[in-house]
């Protein structure tokens, strides 16, 4: 959601701060703004981008070895200049930058109102600013600053990641954390703080995760870790794996675009080390000990928000087409909230890019609170959700910077074929000849998507005629429908028009209503079980005027002498499709979005990670 960075050591802290800032927009873009320690707290923050806050920062004396900086992805209060963190508290006693949200921060509000504090801001951050000083005033000289807050946070309900300066103990930064993530990277004499690692990469490898109700006291050549209840903890020191190229745009215009490009590769070290050299066997081994489990589950429950619930839907078509086990896929906002029935012998796969996004995780407890066993698909390593599950597998897709899911959604989707074939074989739904024989299928995909990735400039030229649509309709079936879904929401995301997915046979029961000759409708027809009825629908379109952009097998004739457009993708199992099929449509909403004028790698309202719900 909003993005954190800190520094304290002796180097200037503001390059490093500024420079982490962009690194963390992708988490939150209405406004920006720093706090630094020099021979007083100064503080510049400004409603936008970071390039904002730079331009407003240039010439100013920012000098100073420690500091804290915020993107802010607005929950409480409009995005403005007030709202933007840091927030003081009234007596500037502490500054407080913090991703979440206080539930309760109206009730606090109101009792810190009743003693005497006016705000400034409509943010729950100010609220807790203010807090923390009531508490340590209160105090009277007993409790020091990490008191204060430790103290503070005791009284809080909701998610935080915070950082603290505190004007009497200005050689310190306080951090905690609960729900909403922070890691600490370990310099020669100095520390960084970040929600995520990605501002920390270029200057050490060496990172602490906190976990929730932690609180670190962070000094330039000392960490104290401690429970919210004061009780000393060891930390735990960990090697990131990420490399610095990896969060950058290596020569793309965008992010996305960049992601989309990597899927190959991405989709290639997913599936890497999983598979056998001689393509004999599929082995996940953070599944190894839960398989058990997985073969007599009666039901998989799969859990996630987005375009990591396309991918759920996909395995929904792979696990019970090739394993034989029934599957539902929900969406975790929904889940928690709807007293679901769930067995011990469920099993339930929560699906996730950033493994911080908030609904998914409250799924996940009350799954595990109901005695299922709970399995995580992540591709953030130290990620909340890995933690918080029973086991899992990562996906390797590299960290994936564009707020629009690309090439998360195909390693996804990868590791969930993988557990679609693997369960297949153990309970001996599919055949030995199947099981080899898709296991193949899975290894020439990264060719298959090269191909499919020279189709671009086809695929520009499309968008070139379509960028000025209104709405676009997509439409599937079959292991197909959920590859609509997710054409539909990149478009939506990324270019601001409406679109819809939809199974294609559905369209006759509503939505062909809308088709006429400016309805542009995006058909995934490649030749599966189901061709001869998709190319029906392309008819029942093409009856009405409508224009189809057909994603097909190559060399089909059929379709190309009905549809406006074709692109063609390589031949492959109707269960692989969904892996090829997407990136097509990736391309597409990318073009429409760029030729759109609209800002793709930072859509507005958006944010990478939605750690609130
Ligand atoms: O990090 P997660 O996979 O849990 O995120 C889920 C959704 O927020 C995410 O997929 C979102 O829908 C993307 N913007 C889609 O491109």
């Amino acid at each position: 959601m909003c993005g954190i960075v800190g520094y304290i050591g002796e180097k200037d802290a503001y390059p490093i701060l500024i420079n982490g800032l962009k690194r963390l927009e992708y988490r939150g873009y209405d406004s920006a703004g720093v706090a630094i320690i020099g021979n007083e707290t100064k503080i510049f923050k400004k409603k936008g981008k970071v390039s904002e806050l730079e331009k407003l920062v240039k010439n100013k004396d920012v000098s100073g070895v420690i500091g804290i900086g915020h993107t802010r992805w607005a929950t409480h209060g409009e995005p403005n200049d007030v709202n933007a963190h840091p927030h003081t508290s009234q007596n500037n006693k502490f500054t407080v930058i913090h991703n979440g949200i206080i539930e309760n921060y109206g009730r606090l509000k109101r009792k810190l109102e009743d003693r005497g504090y006016k705000f400034k801001s409509q943010t729950d951050t100010e609220v807790l600013a203010n807090l923390i000083e009531y508490i340590y005033i209160k105090g009277n000289g007993e409790i020091d600053a990490e008191h204060a807050v430790r103290l503070a946070l005791s009284k809080v309900i909701g998610a935080y990641g915070i950082v603290i300066i505190s004007k009497d103990e200005p050689d310190k930064l306080i951090a905690a954390r609960k729900g909403s993530p922070l890691v600490i990277g370990i310099g020669e004499g100095e520390y960084y703080i970040a929600s995520d690692a990605t501002p920390i990469i270029e200057h050490t490898d060496s990172v602490i995760y906190l976990n929730n109700d932690n609180v670190a006291i962070i000094k330039k050549d000392q960490l104290t870790l401690k429970t919210i209840g004061n009780d000393e903890l060891k930390p735990l020191i960990q090697k990131l794996t990420m490399d610095i190229g990896s969060i950058e745009k290596n020569g793309y215009e965008h992010f996305m675009l960049k992601e989309i490009f990597e899927q190959p590769k991405s989709i290639l070290d997913t599936f890497r080390g999983r598979v056998a050299a001689d393509l004999s066997e599929i082995r996940l081994g953070g599944l190894f000990e839960v398989m058990p489990k997985l073969e007599k589950a009666k039901r998989i429950i799969i859990i996630a928000c987005g375009t990591s619930w396309h991918a759920g839907l996909v395995a929904e078509y792979l696990i019970e087409t090739l394993a034989r086990v029934p599957v539902e896929v929900e969406y975790g906002s929904e889940f928690r909230y709807r007293k679901p029935i769930i067995y011990e012998d469920d099993v339930v796969i929560a699906i996730s890019q950033s493994g911080e996004t908030a609904d998914t995780l409250a799924a996940i407890n009350i799954a595990k609170e109901a005695g299922a066993t709970v399995l995580g698909i992540c591709n953030v390593v130290g990620a909340s959700i890995p933690r918080e599950t029973h086991a899992g597998v990562y996906t390797h897709a590299g960290p994936e910077i564009g707020v629009a899911s690309t090439k998360a959604f195909t390693a996804q989707v990868t590791v969930l074929t993988m557990i679609a074939i693997i369960l297949g074989k153990n309970n001996n739904t599919i055949s030995d000849d199947e099981y080899t024989s898709l296991i193949k299928e899975l290894t020439d995909v990264p060719k298959k998507v090269e191909e499919i990735l020279k189709s671009d400039p086809i695929i520009k030229k499309i968008s070139e005629l379509y960028k000025d649509a209104t709405n676009f309709l997509y439409l599937g079936r079959g292991y197909l429908f959920p590859v609509a879904l997710e054409g539909a929401l990149k478009l939506k995301e990324i270019s601001y028009i409406h679109a819809e997915g939809y199974p294609a046979a559905e369209m006759k029961h509503g939505p062909i209503a809308l088709i006429d000759e400016n309805m542009p409708v995006v058909v995934i027809a490649t030749q599966d079980n189901s061709y001869e009825k998709i190319v029906s629908n392309i008819q029942e379109v093409k009856a009405r005027n409508g224009k189809v952009i057909a994603i097909v097998t190559e060399g089909d004739t059929v379709i190309k002498s009905m549809a406006d457009h074709v692109i063609e993708v390589p031949k492959s199992h109707e269960a692989i499709a969904p892996l090829l099929t997407v990136v097509p449509l990736q391309l597409l909403s990318y073009h429409i979005a760029v030729m759109r004028d609209c800002n793709v790698d930072q859509p507005r309202n958006l944010a990478k990670s939605v750690t609130v719900e």
